[in-house]
């Protein structure tokens, strides 16, 4: 696997249990690495565990709300004390919810925002020292299609999605001197819970097929390639960018 060989590594998964996060946290775990995912439902954190390890990779699951601060701190810690350090960090958990901006509670946005994008930040700034002190490290967030488009219903997802990506170049050029990348994942139209009440909402599913080049949603198997290449010493000399896979929804 040469460059791409992650045997060693120790990575964390946010929202790790199940969607696109688990199809991170298996791709990792394929290309050798030791995976802890972290989220909130232990049911689906051990399913996916077990999964993990019947890979033959070495797997952990911490339950972590990551809008609570303490909890991120402590998801570091036992990871690093596990496996005896950290190397990669996928900053996955998400949630979106949909509503006309004027319609849209302050008590809406600050959970957005709270899951979405400090979240990020707080797992990046606690991650850090540890990364400085091993040498360096790789750090992956998890954008969107509205990290780049607006949409009527979804202000708050594409405001934080958007801070997402602004974030990341921002700790890139920050955080290049001690040697950690800092890159973005931008998934178009994903299976997952997420967007289950798309795929039910048969008119909006046939516009996006329509639009989308490949004609289907991806599955979140299919991030896997892109996120071993930013995982592995195959993305040294790339940093602050974003990869879309998107089947072409975005360029056509
Ligand atoms: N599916 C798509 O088409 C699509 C497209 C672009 C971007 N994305 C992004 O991809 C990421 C994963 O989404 P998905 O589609 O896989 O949705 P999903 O199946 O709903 O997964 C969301 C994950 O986030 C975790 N999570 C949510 N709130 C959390 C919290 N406070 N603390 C810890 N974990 C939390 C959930 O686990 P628990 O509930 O167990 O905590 C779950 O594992 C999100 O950032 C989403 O915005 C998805």
């Amino acid at each position: 696997m040469g460059q791409f060989d992650l045997k060693g590594k120790t990575a964390i998964v946010t929202g790790g249990n199940g969607g696109i996060g688990r199809g991170l946290a298996l791709a990792l775990a394929a290309a050798g690495a030791n995976v802890c995912i972290a989220a909130r439902n232990a049911d689906k954190m051990a399913n996916t565990q077990a999964e993990l390890e019947a890979l033959g990779a070495q797997a952990m699951s911490i339950t972590c709300d990551v809008t609570d601060l303490e909890q991120i701190q402590r998801t570091i810690e036992e990871t690093t004390e596990r496996f005896g350090g950290c190397d990669i960090l996928i900053n996955n958990a998400g949630i979106g919810q949909g509503s006309p901006p004027e319609d849209l509670a302050d008590e809406d946005w600050d959970r957005t925002i709270a899951t979405n994008l400090s979240s990020v930040f707080r797992f990046c700034r606690a991650v850090y020292p540890v990364f400085k002190a091993r040498g360096g490290g790789k750090i992956i967030n998890i954008g969107s299609e509205y990290s780049l488009f607006g949409s009527p219903m979804v202000a708050d997802y594409s405001a934080s999605k958007g801070g997402v990506i602004q974030l990341t170049k921002s700790l890139a050029v920050a955080w290049a001197h001690a040697n950690i990348q800092v890159n973005a994942i931008i998934p178009g139209w994903i299976t997952s819970d997420m967007t289950e009440p798309v795929k039910a909402d048969t008119e909006f599913f046939e516009a996006i097929v329509q639009r989308t080049p490949a004609h289907r949603f991806g599955e979140p198997e299919e991030l896997g390639g892109a996120s071993v290449l930013l995982a592995s010493a195959a993305s040294d000399f790339i940093t602050g960018q974003s990869i879309v896979v998107d089947g072409g929804y975005s360029i056509s």
